[in-house]
């Protein structure tokens, strides 16, 4: 069977959140573990940051180590995984410029997770050319790599179909020399989009609605408790209601039985937990200590091997230097073949 080349990233933008953990970096450790593939990478994707932060670099450069930490706490192993950063790669930006001509611009401004970012960030007056066109640069880093296997969110399902595009376009007019790739979305509806604390949609940094991987204790307590129910489940006695709440969304994607023996023994299952609620009776404190007790077992041990890998900042650096050094022989290499099939390979 032909082994995979894996690849995915993410935009150093902050700390990595729950909903990356369970979107994203669950099926990566997973991958990894599995060990059918013959390269796997993971993209720190600066360049695709400053499309949107370009007026703030210091942000970008501050969290570059930090998502390293995230990535090494969850169980990344850099002795199987080539960690590296995407500006340091300048194949990419090569191939970029040569991608941008295979794409229009109205294909672009259809990219529905381009548009929601415009919506959100209110951009729709004045598009910087650069962030109109990172779908063509993260094409870029796909392919670069020869990847075959993309384990991402849904939101970034429209990045790999329009990388598909841009493939078969190349092959068409260069000869075949891209192959496609597929992406990986994480099993369940509930972790392809995990909603943030405030029950609005997905989790995300610029809504203000995370729980970080790097989160204390406390802090995890106070977000848990904060979190939105039934806004008409006031009295204990009330009727609640399971839909649309999100302590129960979160249940639905962390709990199982083994946590009801340890931390609600007097519940089975969340069948049951769930008719208590919608029968009244059910306080949210309840419900809400819960999903803590759940939450904080699965992040405590993440939290405590991220305060020790602070410990050793250099060795963070080392694995992101080493890494980048990889990526870049194989970049080199890769894009031999590249010139060639465009027909700039002029003195070879
Ligand atoms: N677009 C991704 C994000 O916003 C980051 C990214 C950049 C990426 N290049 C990639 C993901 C290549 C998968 C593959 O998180």
């Amino acid at each position: 069977m032909k082994k995979e080349i894996i690849l995915t990233g993410d935009r150093p933008t902050g700390h990595l959140h729950l909903g990356h953990y369970v979107g994203s970096l669950i099926n990566r450790v997973k991958l990894q573990e599995e060990g059918n593939y013959d390269k796997m990478y993971v993209l720190i994707a600066d360049c695709q940051a400053l499309t949107d932060n370009f007026d703030n670099p210091t942000k970008i450069r501050e969290n570059l180590r930090e998502i390293v930490l995230d990535y090494l706490a969850v169980g990344i192993d850099p002795s199987k995984v080539t960690i590296f950063v995407q500006s340091m790669i300048p194949e990419l930006a090569e191939y970029t410029f040569y991608f941008m001509n295979l794409v229009t611009v109205s294909r672009l401004m259809r990219n529905p997770t381009v548009k929601n970012e415009l919506k959100e960030k209110n951009m729709d007056e004045s598009i910087p050319s650069g962030f109109l066109n990172y779908p063509v640069s993260q094409a870029a880093d796909i392919t670069l790599f020869n990847t075959t296997l993309v384990p991402a969110g849904v939101d970034q399902e429209p990045m790999i179909e329009q990388t598909n595009e841009i493939v078969r376009k190349f092959n068409s007019l260069y000869g075949e020399t891209l192959n496609e790739c597929k992406i990986l979305l994480p099993d369940s509806d509930i972790c392809k989009r995990l909603p943030g604390l405030d029950g609005n949609s997905k989790m995300s940094k610029s809504l203000g609605n995370c729980i970080y991987l790097s989160d204390t204790e406390d802090e995890l307590k106070r977000k848990v408790m904060s979190m939105y129910t039934d806004p008409n489940h006031i009295k204990i006695e009330d009727k609640g209601q399971i839909e649309g709440n999100t302590v129960f969304t979160y249940l639905d994607a962390f709990c199982n039985d083994e946590y009801f023996k340890k931390y609600l023994p007097e519940y089975h299952n969340l069948d049951e937990l769930k008719n208590h609620y919608r029968n009244g009776g059910l306080g949210d404190v309840k419900i809400k200590k819960f999903l803590f007790n759940i939450l904080n077992e699965i992040l405590t041990p993440i939290r405590e091997k991220r305060i020790e890998l602070s410990k050793d900042m250099s060795y963070i650096d080392k694995v992101i230097i080493e890494g980048t050094e990889k990526a870049r022989c194989d970049a080199i290499n890769n894009m031999k073949k590249f010139k060639h099939a465009m027909k700039i390979d002029y003195f070879e």
